[in-house]
């Protein structure tokens, strides 16, 4: 079995006692600096499941864990944060969902739809809590009864998005644009949420969807040639963690053939693609963190309303656009500017 035994274990001290939180009388730390090791007991320990490495899962980690650690401070308690990375693969995932389990945390956050399966599975008859974060659409992946009452045992954040406006970008560079390549993985129904939503556009707008559909990163450079070489006038991405893993292939891919790349996550875009609506993933790790919080003091997730950020902000890659002969300009819809990554 794989060592499991590499745990990146923040310790978050308090400043002050805890009075607002319920249930933690052991081993508040008094002192500011304290540090609690594995000798010591923390308050609480939350387990976070990254799905995978990408650059918008790492962001989204990285935010998570420094809001939590800012909201332990600040409500003065400690917290003790395990991060794992499941590197995309179903049987350490399994594990590391066991091993939370059997460490008995007081909370999990899985990142991304695959990791918060998992982890809904593995919390069955437990009184785990689990605060999702990311999932594009936890009815759909039988998460939540409804966003707004979720029910059982957990909530979290969702970055569902309007596709519709990824679709005025294409068009604004465009306006003739008859196909559009899709890559995603079907397993994913995060990606076939974000594809369905956009097909009643697609129609209206007389564009055809062409399919290309990946179950591992490694066939996502097969994708992108194929799509190349049917001549798409361009290539649209969902929130989609396959592809995502390998957006750097892809990128290049496109920008060989003179195709722009759409998607719908900013990460994509600072990895290569040309533009997209998103939105802004360390406050949606932050928003995660602090539901977390919320449910460590007692509140409960089957009542609290998963978040969902529609910020739609406009992320145009600069360099891609030049290499593509794009005047970057043309994303700038609302005429309040757009933000730029090179
Ligand atoms: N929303 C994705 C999911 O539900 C996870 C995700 C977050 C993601 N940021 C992303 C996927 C960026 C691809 C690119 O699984």
């Amino acid at each position: 079995m794989k060592n499991m035994k590499c745990k990146l274990t923040a310790l978050f001290t308090a400043a002050a006692l805890a009075l607002s939180f319920a249930g933690c009388g052991a081993a508040a730390s008094a002192s500011a600096s304290v540090a609690v090791d594995n000798g010591q007991q923390a308050d609480y320990t939350v387990g976070i499941l990254q799905y995978t490495s990408h650059s918008s899962l790492d962001e989204i980690a990285a935010a998570i864990q420094s809001e939590l650690e800012q909201q332990a401070q600040a409500a003065g308690v400690t917290i003790n944060v395990e991060l794992k990375n499941g590197q995309g693969d179903a049987a350490t995932i399994n594990d590391i969902c066991k091993m939370f389990v059997s460490d008995q945390v007081d909370l999990i956050i899985p990142i991304a739809t695959p990791a918060a399966t998992a982890a809904a599975a593995a919390v069955q008859g437990t009184d785990i809590p689990l605060v999702y974060s990311a999932v594009t659409d936890p009815v759909a992946a039988q998460l939540a009864k409804s966003m707004e009452e979720p029910g059982e045992n957990m909530t979290g954040t969702s970055d569902y998005i309007d596709t519709a406006k990824i679709l005025d970008l294409v068009l604004a560079n465009n306006p003739d644009t008859k196909t559009i390549g899709l890559i995603y993985n079907l397993a994913e129904t995060n990606s076939v949420t974000t594809i369905e939503g956009l097909r009643p556009a697609l129609r209206e707008k007389g564009i055809e969807a062409v399919e290309s559909t990946v179950t591992t990163p490694g066939e996502v450079q097969m994708a992108a040639q194929n799509l190349v070489s049917k001549g798409v006038d361009a290539i649209f991405v969902p929130i989609d963690n396959t592809v995502a893993s390998a957006m750097s292939v892809l990128a290049d891919e496109a920008i060989k053939g003179g195709v722009p790349v759409y998607t719908a996550a900013d990460s994509m875009v600072r990895d290569g693609g040309l533009a997209t609506t998103g939105v802004n993933y360390t406050k949606l790790g932050q928003l995660t963190a602090q539901m977390a919080v919320q449910v460590l003091q007692g509140e409960d997730p089957a009542t609290m309303p998963v978040q969902v950020m529609d910020d739609g902000i406009v992320t145009v890659n600069t360099t891609t656009a030049r290499e593509l002969g794009i005047d970057p300009n043309v994303f700038d819809l609302s005429g309040e500017g757009y933000v730029s990554v090179e």
